[in-house]
């Protein structure tokens, strides 16, 4: 699937959405299908930890809580940066979830201007992630904004 499709169905579900943890689900679903993209997930801020809310892929990770700061997704939530990793293991920040993950993408999201949560992309190959991915992925996580 591409992720531009992705993202035309990803409006339609919020907007339509009863349930936002089933939305949630349903949009991660989807961008599962988005090739390289091996494990999605969502982190929401939660008392000064960053807490896994939904998530598909092969298998669970164990980290579902995160401390801010921690890692790459605490990095960016602390910042409110995206950050593309195009190797993991040239990152020393880097929490290592699966042993087949090469490169990682976090993409804050926004609500009223604080990070209120990010998306989490790992893939099994190298540089998976490009500008393309980035701009898309943004305007995903301004969608996803509303479910959270
Ligand atoms: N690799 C992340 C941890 C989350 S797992 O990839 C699902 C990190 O360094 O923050």
């Amino acid at each position: 699937m591409e992720l531009a499709d992705v993202l035309s169905q990803a409006k339609e579900i919020v907007r339509n959405a009863r349930d936002p943890q089933q939305a949630l689900e349903r949009v991660l679903e989807l961008l599962r299908r988005v090739p390289r993209y091996d494990w999605v997930g969502v982190y929401a801020v939660e008392g000064g930890q960053l807490a896994l809310r939904a998530w598909r892929g092969d298998r669970p990770t164990q980290h579902v809580r995160i401390p801010l700061g921690a890692g790459i997704c605490g990095a960016a939530a602390l910042s409110g940066k995206v950050e593309n990793v195009p190797d993991v293991s040239r990152d020393r920040r880097y929490i290592a979830c699966f042993p087949e993950t090469k490169s990682e993408l976090v993409v804050p999201i926004f609500r009223d201007g604080r990070v209120v949560a990010e998306l989490d992309i790992d893939s099994e190959q190298l540089a998976a992630f490009g500008e393309g991915d980035v701009e898309l992925l943004k305007q995903l996580a301004e969608y996803l904004s509303a479910l959270l």
